[in-house]
């Protein structure tokens, strides 16, 4: 019988608290909680997390875990690294990963993860924001970090073999598997507040740089009881969360909710490759999978004769998350895989699940299901009044859950816009509910775009293509794809002098992957004579968008003519 009823409706987040020894003792540390705390039970000798890539192939129990950090914590603090302090992760998936940014929470330090395929701009603009004081990354990595122009960082240390780069006068280099050897197993946590901060992930809006979103410790409550009774993990299941720490689902759910839990974690370093991802379910016996419509799409496009060759009778839940999963994809899912895909909607400002279609309830495929127990979720119009079933409006939550973001890093009033009517966390997000109370997503209210499940803020990409000799102005829009869901497309007008050509265009896109992050790289450019703008010299990215998809324009009023 799944854990959980429509009954708990009723419960309270109170009652969560009574899951974690801080209940007892007063003692606050995320790291604690979902490591150390197992390590001191029989679950000592239980599989934290099996790492694979196609290197290597390893087993950590919650004792390694517990043993491993302490010693990282301990090299942090010898650094000089204290409560509160930010220290960065560049890294690719891999067990000094894990081991470390459990190390920095068990010192109070707050953990900055970075998506390994990050260019130059991504890194400088998310170090310089946060200020970070430490960077962990590799030697061939380290190559896209401008470390002699980020003042506050002291440190970087470096994971792996490979040439370091030369000693610097401002940056001074560790490497981790020399300071690893000389720590200690035995650390004093650092006892927190639950308000304090504990990581950082920065994301896109639909203008300006990423926002740092700020997570405290206690979020651990909504992510505890959301891997509990979303994930629906149990003792003995194999959980693979495909998606990677340096994006929020790769934190709440790829480390923190089944940890938390004592679930064994699986990870997967590499390629995506049906054949892959089909052999390491095999492999591990996985039993709980979560991933992304982008990934399930690409999966159903390689057929059931890929199916066929692996035996996934293991898997008893799957689940998706981060763009709408189409009905199409759900019923194929329980041909393919026996199983319904789950979907779940939330949002790196929510830290956790908030509206989910849990394992025991009708599910209707499409819908994103109904909110947790003890989170109110409502559609509200630009008034801030809620609107019945049937009608779009602004998706809202109640302001309060346990995992709400608590700030936007140095940003006080990017923070406040989140909260348009009193009480209510504006997600940004435009859907209806319906008479059951299922919510239905209709698509953003604003100009960011997901693309293959990644959210990507145009503001961002047209800055890259501005800095290009040519280019005198961009805009950019997501437009539908089949399988991506969108794909980035880049409007650029020239500056005199150049003249539009393929070869161009390929350089364009070539300039961003390079610069910012292949993700965030245009699929498409198409060079015009001129943009449409506001009066006020505003680019209208929802003309070009009409335009490009043959939709209305809407009001016309303030483009200059
Ligand atoms: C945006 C948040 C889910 C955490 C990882 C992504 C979109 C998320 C769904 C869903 C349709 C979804 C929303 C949201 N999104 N889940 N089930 N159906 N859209 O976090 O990078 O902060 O992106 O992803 O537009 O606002 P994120």
């Amino acid at each position: 019988m799944p854990d959980y009823d429509e009954s708990r409706a009723n419960f309270s987040w109170d009652e969560v608290e009574k899951a974690f020894s801080w209940y007892e003792t007063g003692q606050v540390n995320m790291a604690y909680e979902a490591i150390d705390r197992h390590a001191e039970t029989w679950r000592k000798n239980k599989a934290a997390l099996y790492y694979s890539d196609d290197e290597r192939d390893e087993t950590y129990t919650f004792q390694d875990m517990k043993f491993l950090s302490n010693q990282f914590g301990n090299v942090l603090r010898r650094i000089g690294v204290e409560k509160g302090d930010r220290v960065f992760l560049f890294l690719p998936r891999s067990p000094e990963l894990y081991v470390s940014m459990m190390g920095m929470l068990k010192i109070g330090a707050i953990a900055g993860p970075l998506f390994e395929a990050f260019m130059e701009q991504a890194v400088r603009d998310r170090l310089e924001n946060s200020e970070a004081k430490v960077l962990m990354t590799t030697p061939s990595l380290v190559d896209r970090v401008p470390y002699n122009e980020l003042p506050h960082l002291e440190t970087i240390i470096l994971v792996g073999d490979g040439k370091a780069p030369e000693d610097d006068q401002d940056i001074q280099f560790y490497r981790y598997e020399d300071e690893m050897k000389n720590a200690s197993r035995h650390l004093d946590i650092e006892w927190v507040d639950r308000e304090d901060g504990m990581i950082l992930h920065y994301t896109s809006g639909s203008t300006g740089k990423p926002k740092g979103v700020l997570h405290v410790h206690n979020a651990m409550i909504q992510q505890y009881q959301t891997a509990k009774w979303i994930m629906d993990l149990k003792e003995d299941d194999i959980f693979w969360c495909t998606a990677d720490p340096g994006w929020v689902t790769g934190t709440s759910y790829g480390i923190f909710g089944p940890w938390l839990n004592g679930t064994s974690n699986l990870v997967r370093g590499g390629r995506f490759s049906p054949e892959d991802w089909y052999g390491t379910i095999e492999k591990y016996q996985v039993s709980v999978w979560l991933s992304a419509p982008t990934a399930f799409r690409k999966l159903m496009a390689a057929g059931e004769a890929v199916t066929e060759n692996f035996d996934l009778n293991s898997l008893r839940h799957v689940l998706s998350v981060g763009e709408p999963l189409n009905a199409e994809v759900v019923h194929w899912g329980m041909n393919a895989y026996n199983v319904r895909i789950h979907d779940h909607w939330w949002m790196t400002e929510t830290g956790g699940v908030v509206i989910a279609n849990y394992p025991s309830m009708p599910m209707k495929p499409g819908s994103m299901g109904k909110p947790f127990p003890g989170v109110e979720a409502a559609i509200l119009d630009e008034a801030g009044n809620q609107l019945p079933p049937g009608q779009m409006g602004k998706l809202c939550i109640k302001a309060g859950w346990p995992s709400m973001l608590r700030t936007v890093w140095n940003n006080e009033e990017r923070f406040n816009q989140y909260f348009p009517f009193e009480g209510w966390f504006d997600s940004g997000d435009l859907a209806s509910r319906d008479e059951d109370g299922y919510f239905w997503f209709q698509g953003r209210d604003d100009d960011v775009i997901t693309t293959s499940g990644e959210r990507v803020g145009p503001f961002e990409v047209e800055s890259k293509l501005v800095e290009h000799a040519a280019v005198a102005e961009a805009a950019v829009i997501g437009k539908p794809d089949p399988v991506r869901g969108h794909i980035i497309k880049a409007f650029v007008a020239l500056k005199d002098g150049y003249t539009k050509n393929d070869d161009l265009q390929e350089e364009l896109k070539q300039f961003v992957k390079k610069g910012l992050a292949a993700h965030a790289a245009p699929r498409e450019v198409e060079i015009r004579d001129f943009l449409p703008k506001t009066r006020s010299g505003k680019i209208m990215r929802r003309v070009l968008k009409a335009w490009e998809l043959d939709l209305p324009t809407g009001d016309l009023s303030t483009m200059e003519k």
